[in-house]
């Protein structure tokens, strides 16, 4: 079901169930952070491997304060300065996190998502939120409620609707923990501006052979066909077949049935982009394509969260 009700969601995850909840970045699944089997529900519904831990969720940074060893003042600056928003911390954690939500590992996510309804919801529940996308694991990630039903179906009998999420692009993932703060993920805050509010040049693992966020070592956000990008190709012209759907950052191609293309920001908007692009792998697959083709984004600002979302699905199997 899909339903406004706040009062039912504070219900459901008090005794232990899965919700789905909308952010500005994706649409997440939740539970009882505190509550391993809570928790457990999570990996099992999505098919998600234990080993990949998930984010918590909190409405502001002193409820984290058990949950972390946070005593350093970047963590407190980097939260005053980009949340609530699309910034998710990595942190050493207390023993209040269960062993469950990082996967055995001794540092926990952590962020504040910037939704309306979903601060209403952590503010009146006694417990964080572990909540990774509401996707199928491996699957693209949902930015609408009917996204999050159309996989799931009855299995998970309800979603809080939020609307349409504005960012669309999950978080960007920052590390810390260590003498010099590393980025994981590339997200929904660009590395420019973290790069701007710390005062030096951030290292990006999140593209790199060797990523430390361990859900990242794989291919993801399969549509559920083959996804090719257009780099370089000369288009139509090499493997565009009809039936093919394509994705296009700013403009149209001409030789291409209209209807067999999307545009994701006709002003050319990375910010625009991002927000369309799971839409898009979502519609575009829809149509049953025999292959997605996609145009990559210019690489700055949330353009490269783009380009690290269509590369994954590029490598993933379809
Ligand atoms: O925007 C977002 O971050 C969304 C919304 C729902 O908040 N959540 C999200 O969660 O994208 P998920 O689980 O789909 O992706 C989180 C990524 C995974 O690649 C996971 O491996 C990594 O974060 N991660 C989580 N906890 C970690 C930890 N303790 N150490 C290293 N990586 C971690
Ligand atoms: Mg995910």
């Amino acid at each position: 079901m899909i339903s406004k009700d706040l009062h039912k969601a504070i219900e459901l995850l008090r005794s232990g169930q899965l919700v789905g909840i909308p952010t500005e970045t994706v649409y997440g699944l939740a539970a009882n952070g505190c509550d391993p089997k809570a928790v457990a529900g999570i990996f099992d519904l999505k098919d998600r491997p234990r080993f990949d831990p998930v984010i918590l969720h909190f409405s502001e940074p002193e409820r984290m304060e058990s949950f972390v060893k946070m005593d350093s003042g970047l963590a407190r600056s980097l939260f005053e300065a980009f949340s609530p928003g699309a910034l998710t911390l990595l942190l050493p954690k207390t023993e209040k996190v269960p062993d469950i939500v990082t996967a055995g590992l001794p540092k926990v996510a952590l962020r504040i998502p910037d939704h309306p309804m979903t601060l209403e919801l952590l503010r009146n529940l006694p417990f964080p939120l572990a909540a990774p996308s509401a996707n199928l694991f491996g699957r693209t990630s949902p930015t609408r409620p009917a996204h999050v039903t159309d996989q799931f179906g009855e299995d998970l009998p309800f979603v809080l609707d939020g609307g349409a999420c504005t960012v669309g692009i999950e978080s960007t993932i920052l590390d810390i923990s260590g003498p010099r703060p590393v980025i994981l993920r590339q997200g929904g805050i660009p590395q420019e501006d973290l790069e701007a509010h710390l005062g030096y040049a951030l290292e990006s693992r999140s593209s790199s052979s060797q990523p430390e966020a361990p859900g990242m070592t794989h291919s993801h956000y399969s549509p559920g066909c083959p996804v090719v990008l257009m780099e370089g190709r000369a288009f139509p012209g090499e493997g565009y077949r009809s039936g093919d759907h394509v994705i296009r950052f700013k403009t149209l191609l001409e030789d291409v049935p209209k209807e067999a293309q999307i545009v994701l920001s006709t002003g050319g908007d990375v910010r625009e982009a991002a927000s369309q692009l799971f839409k898009a792998l979502h519609d575009a697959s829809r149509t049953n394509p025999r292959v997605i083709w996609a145009e990559c984004a210019p690489n700055t600002g949330v353009g490269r969260a783009i380009n690290d979302r269509l590369r994954r699905a590029a490598r993933a199997r379809g």
